[in-house]
């Protein structure tokens, strides 16, 4: 049975009180949702996404009033943090009350919680009695999606609606931060850059992210990937390759004349990384589908989300 992609909010909250899935749009990307105090309900998220339950997942909750239901001793700089960017793409670590259920937070006494930004699933979340667990929308590994087609086109023939908010407007997942002695560390960089975060709280420590030592469990060395290989175009010589008519190209601005035209992508013609950021998933997704031998991407400038944009497209060529 295929999803069912529509806007119907009423359907949305019957579904997810009956314990079922629903995928649902944030300003960041899709996300995987269901009931998120409900165990079986989370084994099936779980299930779905072929996701290793050592991977803890996102508690989403209407609003800043909500997150003393599910949390304790949240620090002031986290609580700042809170106040300042939600709803919005920001997701906080902070100890759990133990009415969150062990699945979600893979057994650690930490939980991820965050506001999302986007009106429909605001509306659902104001019209349910729970908060919604959801890991982004995409099988484990793969590209997160920033469209009702991205989920419908993997997971559709899994799950029974598809909420359509249109495209994601930020397109990078949200960032991940908590506050452990005394530091504000970012585990994962998303949506929300680094300086704005700065602006609230002063400096940052970034967790350096190792396939061994994970700090967020979804950090591994190699992730956000796509089936045809990536390499940054810092590692590669284009003008040696043997058949270019076989290779694609991701670049912040413009073409790349050695190449074909129609397998390149352009994240942002005026270099705006606001823009490049919303594009990046699904122009890595559209080369992906051409199915061609190699992926050239180029970084981007590093400041602001394009430190995020090239933290992804490193993983993605790992
Ligand atoms: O923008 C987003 O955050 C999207 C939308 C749907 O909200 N969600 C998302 O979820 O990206 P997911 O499951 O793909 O990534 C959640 C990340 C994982 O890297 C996970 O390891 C980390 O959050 N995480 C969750 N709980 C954690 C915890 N208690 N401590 C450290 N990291 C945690
Ligand atoms: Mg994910």
């Amino acid at each position: 049975m295929a999803a069912i992609i529509n806007q119907k909010i009423d359907l949305a909250v019957e579904l997810l009180q009956r314990g079922d899935l629903v995928a649902i749009p944030t300003e960041t990307v899709y996300g995987l949702s269901g009931n998120g105090l409900a165990t079986e309900t989370i084994a099936q998220i779980f299930a779905v996404k072929a996701r290793p339950t050592f991977d803890p997942l996102i508690l989403h909750i209407s609003d800043l009033q909500a997150l003393d239901e599910y949390a304790q001793d949240v620090s002031p700089r986290l609580l700042a943090l809170a106040e300042h960017f939600w709803p919005g793409p920001l997701t906080i670590v902070v100890t759990k009350r133990p009415i969150v259920p062990d699945i979600v937070t893979s057994g650690l006494d930490t939980v991820a919680i965050r506001v999302p930004a986007h009106p429909l699933t605001r509306e659902l979340l104001g019209r349910l009695a729970f908060p919604l667990a959801a890991p982004s929308a995409n099988p484990f590994g793969y590209v997160s999606p920033t469209t009702p087609q991205h989920v419908a086109d993997q997971l559709g023939d899994q799950i029974p609606m598809i909420l359509d908010g249109g495209p994601c407007t930020v397109g990078l997942e949200s960032t991940i931060v908590t506050e452990r002695e005394g530091n504000i560390i970012i585990l994962r960089k998303g949506g929300l850059s680094v300086e704005r975060i700065e602006a609230v709280v002063g400096t940052v420590l970034i967790a350096d992210h190792s396939s061994s030592n994970p700090q967020a469990p979804g950090m591994l060395a190699s992730h956000y990937a796509t089936r045809t290989r990536i390499v940054l175009s810092e590692d590669v010589d284009i003008s040696t390759m043997t058949n270019p008519t076989r290779v694609g190209r991701l670049s912040l601005t413009s073409l790349d004349d050695r190449l074909l035209a129609h397998n390149q992508a352009v994240l942002s013609p005026s270099g705006d990384l606001t823009e490049a950021a919303a594009n990046l998933f699904a122009s890595m997704r559209q080369l992906d589908a051409l199915d061609l031998d190699l992926i050239v991407a180029d970084l981007v400038p590093d400041h602001g989300l394009g430190r995020a944009i090239n933290d992804k497209l490193r993983r993605a060529s790992v």
